[in-house]
This record gives structure tokens, C-alpha cells and sequence, in this order.
């Protein structure tokens, strides 16, 4: 699934992101090459990001 149609950014590549990176989505995003655009997509991108690392033991 996407997670942002402006980049073709897939939910399952931020993840994978998150659990290797520091940073909010937008961080991410320029960690995986692209940079957010009409913004729609960073409420949820960040929820899905604090959703991985909390399900990440640490
Ligand atoms: S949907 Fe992500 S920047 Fe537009």
C-alpha cells in the first residue's frame, strides 16, 4: 500500500525505514530520496512510524 502518491512511497519501505533510522517522516522520507510535496500524507506517515518503533523492542 501507498503511504504517499506524491513519491510512490510504499508503507512497508517507511517502516522498514523507521526501524533503522532516527527521525520523523519527513527525515525518512529524504533518507529513502524523495521529499514531501502537497504534505497530505505526514499525519499518517508519522503515525506509522511511532506505531513501528513502538512495536520494536529496544
Ligand atoms: S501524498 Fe505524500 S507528499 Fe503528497
Amino acid at each position: 500500500m501507498y503511504i504517499c502518491i506524491c513519491n510512490a512511497l510504499r508503507e512497508k519501505d517507511l517502516r522498514a525505514t523507521a526501524r533503522c533510522h532516527a527521525g520523523d517522516a519527513e527525515t525518512l522520507y529524504n533518507r529513502l530520496g524523495c521529499r514531501p510535496q502537497c504534505r497530505q500524507c505526514l499525519e499518517d506517515a508519522d503515525q506509522i512510524v511511532a506505531e513501528e518503533r513502538s512495536a520494536v523492542p529496544a
